[in-house]
């Protein structure tokens, strides 16, 4: 399976205390990336829905594991479309379609690391420009953002279908 080829590269957590294990995901986590997401997000996929992105994006598909299980995970897909932070320009862009902590792995540098693997892969990869959505009442997810460099571009009104609005976030890269 080509998309499981980088499976040994892996990132350890910062200290003993916080060990996790940061690799690509594979077709066989699926099931278990499905119940983070269950645990964390009230936003869901469909099972088929995981799969299809982790074929078409396999580079972007991290997960965060600890004593052999997933504990976090992240997303995403390479668009090719108007850029946000430059006018009538076009850009690649990497969106960050999801991440996601277990509440009791939180705080520990794991969200972080998710999406540092995230963007050194986009970076290579050359895209120009990072996005996301995010509740305008998630706070520690909007101050974890913009601490890593993404700034509030635009109000999506009722983007979520409880009908709360939505940030979009970007950064360049
Ligand atoms: C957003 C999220 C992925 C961050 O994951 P995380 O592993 O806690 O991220 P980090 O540990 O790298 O950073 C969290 C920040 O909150 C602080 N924090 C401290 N205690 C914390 C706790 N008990 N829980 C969460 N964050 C805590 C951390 O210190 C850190 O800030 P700092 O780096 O300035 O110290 C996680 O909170 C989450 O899964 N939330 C629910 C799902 C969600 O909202 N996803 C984002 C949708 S857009």
């Amino acid at each position: 399976m080509e998309y499981c080829r980088d499976m040994q590269e892996s990132t350890m957590g910062r200290s003993p205390d916080d060990d996790y294990e940061i690799r690509l995901c594979g077709d066989a986590d699926i099931p278990s990336i499905i119940r983070v997401n269950t645990l964390t997000l009230p936003e869901h996929y469909s099972d088929d829905f995981y799969y299809q992105i982790l074929r078409a994006y396999p580079e972007t598909f991290f997960l965060a594991e600890r004593d052999g299980a997933a504990v976090g995970y992240i997303m995403c897909r390479t668009e090719h479309g108007l850029s946000l932070l430059r006018r009538f320009g076009l850009a690649k862009k990497c969106h960050i379609i999801s991440v996601a902590v277990l509440e009791e792995y939180r705080g520990k540098g794991i969200g972080t690391h998710l999406i540092q693997r995230a963007l050194e892969r986009v970076r290579s990869e050359s895209a120009k420009e990072c996005y996301l959505e995010v509740r305008i009442t998630n706070l520690q997810a909007i101050e974890l953002y913009k601490r890593l460099g993404f700034r509030v571009v635009s109000t999506l009104s009722g983007y979520y279908k409880d009908g709360e609005s939505a940030y979009t976030m970007v950064m360049p890269l």
